[in-house]
């Protein structure tokens, strides 16, 4: 069975644009993940980036207490993050890139290009009994290059699948790029995770892909949330509207 897991960063974003620096505020991110745990989600993902620009250190913390599926912590290979993994020992920790312009994660990691360095921080994770993902683009030399540092998973960046997806040859050739780098990673030994960029409209497309362990959804998961959910807290404040002036103010 595909698993399902949930990346909570964007309930963070929504917070921080309002309560930055303030050590509490809605929407809480903890709290919407154990929602998407009791509706079914298989795991929870949050990505701890060094500048804090959404998820902070006490929604690791508290996540890594609360939820009751797995833990998959995104985070960029810095000293002060890795630190904080080894103490938050989450079942795994999926390392990407991280430059501070971006808005979110835009590229996969250069494996082959920090082959010694990544395969380092594999072991380490590992012998503390985290399993490690490395989140890659869809490419040969870089899944051979994973595969030879000890990862246990790779994920697979399915954002340019996703940006491509409305243009038909160009949707049809990074699909099959998606084919073609989950069969090598399978046939070297990785499990295969994907994710960036899925949604209600392409995810069907990605039954092409084989091998497929995990996917990980955060924005069109969060967004539609929001909409949904709109009904029900607009009619939950129409309740205090229509109480005004009903006689039963407290003075
Ligand atoms: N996987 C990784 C490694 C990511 O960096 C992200 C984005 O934070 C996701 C999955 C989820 O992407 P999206 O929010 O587009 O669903």
């Amino acid at each position: 069975m595909l698993k399902l897991g949930i990346n909570v960063d964007h309930v963070a974003t929504l917070r921080e644009a309002r309560y930055r620096g303030r050590g509490s505020g809605e929407p809480d991110p903890v709290e919407a993940a154990l929602l998407c745990e009791a509706d079914g989600a298989h795991g929870i993902t949050a990505h701890l980036r060094e500048d804090r620009r959404h998820i902070q250190d006490r929604d690791i913390f508290q996540l890594r207490e609360r939820i009751g599926t797995r833990l998959n912590l995104e985070m960029a290979n810095h000293p002060e993050i890795r630190a904080i993994a080894l103490r938050v020992r989450p079942e795994t920790v999926c390392l990407v890139p991280e430059q501070r312009q971006e808005v979110t994660t835009e590229g996969g990691l250069d494996v082959a290009g920090n082959e010694r360095e990544l395969s380092e921080v594999c072991q380490e994770l590992r012998t503390h009994q985290i399993g490690v993902s490395l989140f890659i683009n869809p490419d040969s030399a870089q899944i051979s290059a994973a595969a030879r540092t000890g990862a246990d998973f790779v994920e697979l960046h399915t954002g340019p699948f996703a940006e491509a997806f409305h243009e038909e040859s160009q949707g049809r050739e990074e699909l099959q790029r998606l084919v073609r780098a989950a069969r090598q990673a399978y046939e070297l030994g990785l499990s295969v995770n994907a994710g960036h960029g899925l949604n209600y409209e392409n995810f069907e497309a990605l039954y092409a892909v084989p091998h497929l362990v995990e996917v990980n959804i955060g924005h069109s998961i969060i967004s539609r949330a929001l909409l949904v959910g709109m009904g029900r807290a607009v009619r939950e404040m129409l309740e205090f509207t229509d109480g005004y002036g009903s006689g039963d103010r407290v003075e």
